[in-house]
């Protein structure tokens, strides 16, 4: 049984995260421990919980507590490309994503079609949709010890708040169209025709910093960064958009603003995407690495201006 007497929540020392201890996410969580979990993820924008055995109803049940799952309707980018967007379905979960390395063989590969082997670039979930996921859970199955694919997040709230003055300056009042043609691996998504100038890019407009609705706290809201032409700074010349982004990119992922985490069998890791970005290292191509995700339910993106 779970309680609150056993429920401990250890900060990693890094400038994010922390491990939830004494928790089994396959039993029943009450209100109150339930009010506890997302108290502790708001304030520690990602959790780790080690040592779960959770099958696809659990994984559900646990994005419930966090305010559901995404699902695959009303977000007009992800719903019109939905399955070329995401060829790794669970068979009877369409909410839940199998992030593996594997192809249709089943075994392991670098090209999938999906982020396969590869290392994956810094980003927050599904920016390019209109109403992007407010987090993210991601249970791990089965990982390669020693095989690569560590993830790492960052804390955006402490980069907008360490922005030099200029810098805040300049971005005030400004929004971004973030580019829904490749996914965070740099694979074009299937079917998509690479944008060829600033107009060709498809994808929603959102406020380069963000105010997360829970803490009430401003966050930078970069999404990800490709070669030009991709996201662009709406109403600024290319070269000053090129020069405002590489400066935003090079502030937002300083090393000190990121915890890295090692996978092992049975961690389940949630993050905010409203205020955290991730990244993956690359993953041998001959070991396997198979993973659950459920992305927790968004809401629009709320401007701080
Ligand atoms: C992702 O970027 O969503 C995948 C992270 C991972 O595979 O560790």
């Amino acid at each position: 049984m779970n309680t609150l007497d056993t429920l401990e929540v250890v900060p990693t020392g890094a400038a994010l995260g922390a491990e939830v201890h004494g928790l089994d996410l396959a039993l029943p969580v009450s209100d109150a421990i339930a009010q506890t979990l997302r108290d502790a993820w708001y304030e520690h924008l990602v959790l780790l919980f080690r040592g779960q055995d959770l099958g696809d109803d659990a994984i559900m049940r646990t994005a419930d507590i966090f305010g559901g799952s995404q699902g695959s309707g009303a977000h007009s980018y992800f719903n019109r490309n939905a399955a070329a967007f995401n060829p790794h379905r669970v068979e009877g979960y369409p909410e839940i994503l199998a992030v593996t390395n594997l192809d249709e063989n089943g075994d392991p590969t670098l090209d999938n079609g999906g982020l396969g082997s590869h290392e994956v670039v810094w980003h927050s979930d599904n920016s390019y949709v209109e109403v992007p996921p407010a987090g993210s859970l991601l249970c791990a199955i089965d990982v390669p010890i020693g095989g690569g694919g560590h993830t790492s997040f960052n804390n955006q709230y402490l980069a907008y708040e360490t922005l030099p003055a200029e810098l805040t300056r300049a971005i005030e009042g400004r929004h971004q169209v973030h580019d829904s043609s490749r996914n965070s691996a740099g694979v074009p998504r299937p079917g998509v025709k690479l944008p060829e100038k600033p107009e060709d890019v498809e994808g929603p407009t959102h406020p380069i910093v963000r105010v997360h609705p829970h803490t009430g706290r401003c966050a930078l809201y970069l999404g990800r960064r490709r070669a030009w032409p991709s996201n662009y700074v709406v109403g600024l010349p290319d070269n000053e958009s090129e020069a405002l982004l590489d400066a935003l990119w090079a502030h937002a992922t300083r090393p000190e603003f990121a915890w890295e985490h090692v996978w092992r069998d049975g961690d389940a890791v949630l993050w905010d995407n409203r205020c955290a970005m991730h990244y993956r290292t690359p993953i041998d191509p001959s070991r396997r690495r198979v993973m659950h995700r459920i992305q927790i339910a968004g809401e629009p993106v709320i401007a701080p201006w």
